[in-house]
């Protein structure tokens, strides 16, 4: 710590704003600003942080520029997005929370952590925790889905993972928790929107993520760019400092998005730069990513005296520490200063494999059409057939173009080559028809129909939402003719959705015969998807995200609370639509597979317990289909009566299970009476006795539910 305050009382303020200040290099660009030539500003100290750089060799001679070319020496803090997976691409984020797997999402970051710092890089923009019940929202591909309890588990996950118990160590990443919070509930779905949603929402559904994240040691925080109930996230002083600092007790830096600050002008909160520089820094932001606000505009804001040198320096000390914590001060250059092995390469795409196959979801499955147990003779058509970069999803970080697997090159792998005929169609998004003919044409003499559809991938991530999360192009007059033909020559068509979100597509779920969600499976998606469809992997995967019927039905998400009038056929005046149900195509947790889990039975430990206590829930299944499969049991509760009303489900836990044919086996989940607590009507923590429901079954549908009531005291 002395070496902290001893850099610190040798800084001049151009030196400290520097420590402050995060620019790009030239990889790429997200937001309106483009750093120039950074390498002067390093050597001058007014540059103490960098994104978007990749590779051993270019990060290396710009921390030699810092560390040996500066006055003052201090290693630089070089950040990537590396949202799932660095080179080698996981599935994305959305996909691989259905995996509901604790211990497979730690070991992905750790991997990507390990593919990073080989690369020379010492910190990743993620986990990204924002929950979201918005198919429109492209970022939702992004994040953890719907679910709060969820989020939690991702976040201290994907936290152990990339940054380990020692982040001093050459292969550990500083994680970053965003974006801080409740951007999921962006105003329609609509990028950089406002979010107008109540603090109790906040409070249960957005910020559980971030509390937990910093419970696990995540040592930084981005604020989002959007405004929450008219507070720029960037300057919210209410959340960045009163709740995250002094309630939640983290000590580490908070980053702004990118220009994040210098954009409170525009939210109308700011005049100036140098008042935007002053909002956030008072709210508690360290470091401006690509403003430039603290560089240009503090010395103007300390001079009207809108900020202190004091606030300057806790900011500074902060983000020295986490450059010590990072062990860069010992050895700035110990992050890419060894290859890795052609053999860890090959494990790590081993791994995205097994965890892309266990990443689908399979929708549907009429007549146990899957899996193609022999080599069938297969049309494998659609604009998503053939393309192995749009496998790839949303931030692609530094992939390598080329390496990635399309569903054709998986299946001919698997299959060999003269099994299968192939043909686009149509284009992802193109107005064109013309190869729908040629397409149909593929059909003649086949076994089934593999029909590869869904959005391209830069269709969701960033500034990416979509007013109608559909099949774009003419996609859907494709699979209408494609449809036709299959049932005049009685062969089913198994539909291959890749999508960033929930798609809207009930017409398309009513017509095929077997349906599976591949979101973006990453650089192993062609393999993957081959390794399900042919029954050599059992899907397990299930949605962390309802699919709604119909856009109206937008926000659909299982935790809903109770209305006083609900739903009845034989009641005219009660909560539903005239021209859909009220629940999902595909509620949250559905996600079928080739063996057949029937629940049987579910014993509580206990009939009665106290706040302090702990329950103990044994369900027991039985799979009676003839394949062996892995089953997650989810554990839910609804407190029936309580002084605020409470969801009409809520996840509290979930375990795995694998059974052989015929097998019967069970399950125990715990619960601590702890976690039933809940925010009372003043948004504190409040236990109250009284009646809960306890829920085991395979997703959030009550009717799948085996059920049992606990009286709590
Ligand atoms: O980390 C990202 C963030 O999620 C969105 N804006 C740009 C940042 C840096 O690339």
């Amino acid at each position: 710590m002395n070496g902290i305050e001893d850099l610190l009382a040798r800084m001049t303020l151009t030196e400290k704003l520097g420590q402050l200040t995060m620019t790009a290099s030239s990889y790429a660009v997200t937001g309106p600003v483009i750093a120039g030539d950074s390498t002067a500003a390093i050597k001058r100290g007014e540059i103490g942080n960098l994104l978007n750089m990749v590779g051993a060799g270019p990060v290396h001679e710009m921390q030699r520029l810092a560390v040996e070319e500066s006055r003052l020496k201090i290693p630089l803090l070089i950040g990537f997005d590396i949202i799932h997976g660095h080179r080698t691409l996981f599935p994305i984020p959305l996909a691989e929370a259905g995996l509901f797997d604790d211990a497979a999402w730690e070991r992905t970051a750790r991997e990507a952590a390990l593919e990073a710092a080989a690369d020379g890089l010492a910190m990743t923009f993620s986990p990204m925790l924002d929950v979201s019940r918005e198919p429109r929202w492209g970022r939702t591909a992004e994040g953890p889905g719907e679910d709060a309890c969820l989020a939690t588990r991702i976040a201290r996950a994907k936290v152990r993972g990339y940054q380990t118990a020692d982040l001093s160590r050459a292969d550990s990443l500083a994680a970053c928790a965003k974006h801080f919070c409740a951007y999921g509930g962006v105003n329609a779905g609509r990028e950089y929107a406002s979010v107008d949603i109540s603090e109790r929402t906040v409070h249960e559904v957005h910020l559980p993520a971030f509390a937990a994240a910093v419970q696990e040691g995540v040592v930084s925080i981005m604020p989002a760019f959007h405004d929450l109930n008219g507070i720029p996230m960037s300057a919210h002083g209410p959340l960045l400092r009163d709740w995250l600092r002094r309630e939640q007790g983290f000590e580490g830096v908070l980053i702004s998005d990118y220009n994040a600050i210098a954009e409170l002008l525009r939210h109308g909160v700011a005049a100036d730069l140098p008042e935007a520089a002053a909002l956030a820094l008072n709210a508690g932001m360290d470091i401006d990513m690509m403003a430039n606000a603290y560089r240009h505009g503090l010395p103007v804001a300390l001079e009207r005296g809108l900020v202190k040198m004091e606030q300057i320096d806790a900011s500074v000390r902060r983000v020295l520490k986490l450059k010590q914590q990072l062990g860069l001060f010992d050895d700035p250059y110990r992050r890419g200063s060894q290859r890795e092995s052609a053999q860890t390469v090959a494990q790590r795409r081993q791994l995205a494999r097994e965890v892309g196959a266990r990443a689908i979801v399979l929708l549907k499955n009429e007549r146990d059409v899957l899996p193609l147990r022999h080599t069938p003779r297969l049309a494998v058509l659609g604009p998503l057939a053939d393309n192995g970069p749009e496998m790839c999803g949303t931030w692609w970080a530094a992939h390598e173009p080329g390496q990635h697997i399309s569903v054709l090159a998986g299946l001919r792998a698997r299959y060999g080559g003269p099994a299968l005929a192939h043909a686009p169609g149509v284009g992802i998004s193109e107005d064109d028809e013309s190869g729908i003919a040629d397409a149909l044409a593929c059909m003649e003499n086949r076994e089934a129909v593999i029909l590869c559809l869904g959005e391209a991938a830069r269709m969701s991530g960033e500034a990416a939402s979509r007013a109608c999360p559909e099949l774009p192009g003419k996609q859907r007059v494709f699979a209408e003719a494609v449809f036709h033909k299959a049932r005049a020559l009685q062969i089913p068509v198994i539909v291959v959705l890749f999508s960033g979100r929930p798609l809207i597509v009930p017409w398309l779920c009513a017509q095929a015969d077997a349906v599976l969600a591949a979101w973006f499976l990453g650089s192993e998606a062609g393999n993957a998807l081959a390794d399900v469809l042919s029954g050599a992997v059992n899907p397990s995967g299930k949605t962390p995200m309802s699919w709604p019927r119909a856009l109206g039905q937008v926000p659909v998400f299982y935790g809903q609370r109770p209305t006083g009038r609900p739903m009845d056929p034989n009641d005219y005046f009660t909560s539903k639509y005239w021209d859909v149900p009220n629940d999902p195509l595909y509620v949250f947790g559905h996600g079928l597979s080739y063996a057949r889990f029937e629940y049987e039975s579910m014993r509580l430990s206990a009939s009665e317990l106290r706040e302090t206590d702990t329950l103990e829930v044994e369900v027991t299944l039985r799979n009676s289909g003839a394949q062996a499969g892995e089953e997650t049991v989810l554990l839910f509760v609804r407190d029936r009566v309580a002084s605020v009303a409470r969801p009409l489900l809520e996840l509290k836990g979930y375990a795995k299970l694998a059974l052989q044919p015929g097998e019967r086996g069970s399950v125990t989940l715990r619960l601590p009476m702890t976690e039933l607590r809940f925010l009372g009507a003043d948004l504190k923590p409040v236990h109250e006795p009284g009646e809960v429901e306890i829920l085991a079954g395979p997703c959030a549908d009550r009717a799948q539910l085996l059920q049992a009531v606990l009286q709590l005291h």
